[in-house]
């Protein structure tokens, strides 16, 4: 399972990319107004250490907007993916990036209908909110489970990026799915290394090694 760090903080990326845990990175217009400085030089600092897919997303509502900022952003960095929101205008912008060989994110994937969509488009990801549904009562794993059956089906290569994780049973049930890629703030992969059991095991065992320390 590949591990993309869903945030634009450069601290948090490196973190976790000097735990080895980064796979690529995920940013959304949110998450960089979070941050307060300039979009470029965010992702330059990114690029500057994370080899994976950086996914940068378009603002433009219409299929000629969104595909002039493609190529924009794909001209910033070597490894840009483009985000574009899924519908008919970033399906017609997909494709045409599809065809000019400009990696996709198509995002706000809410339903397995705009699954195959994206796939058909030739989206090279696609990313389905599951905190999200799971917010408004739907079961936003079901989805995963849905779409990873439906691309294996017709051997779609458009890989499932799990995204608006909210903790860590979700990366789990997303792996046991066999969803290509969990998209992850760092606050939960943070959380997914522990366990009290690990902590009292270390505790127990440096105190008995105390014990014996030293003794011939
Ligand atoms: O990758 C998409 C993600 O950032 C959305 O997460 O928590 O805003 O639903 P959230």
């Amino acid at each position: 399972m590949k591990f993309f760090i869903d945030t634009a903080n450069v601290d948090a990326i490196r973190k976790a990319h000097e735990r080895g845990m980064v796979d690529g990175v995920t940013t959304n217009p949110s998450l960089v107004a979070k941050e307060g400085r300039d979009f470029k030089t965010i992702v330059k600092e990114i690029a500057s250490f994370v080899e994976g897919p950086i996914s940068l997303e378009v603002v433009s509502e219409d299929a000629e907007g969104m595909l002039k900022e493609a190529r924009d952003l794909n001209g910033w960095i070597d490894n840009a993916a483009i985000k574009i929101p899924l519908t008919w205008e970033g399906l017609r912008a997909t494709k045409q990036c599809a065809d000019e060989g400009i990696k996709t994110n198509v995002t706000l994937c809410f339903s397995a209908n705009q699954a195959i969509l994206a796939a058909k488009a030739g989206a090279t990801f696609v990313s389905p909110f599951i905190g999200r549904l799971d917010d408004v009562g739907h079961s936003g794993m079901q989805l995963i489970a849905d779409m990873v059956q439906i691309y294996a089906n017709y051997g779609y290569e458009t890989e499932v990026i799990v995204a608006s994780i909210r903790h860590p049973l979700h990366v789990f049930e997303a792996a046991m799915l066999g969803a290509d890629i969990a998209t992850i703030p760092p606050a939960v992969i943070d959380k997914m290394v522990q366990h009290p059991l690990t902590d009292v095991g270390i505790e127990r065992f440096l105190a008995d090694w105390e014990k014996v320390k030293g003794k011939k």
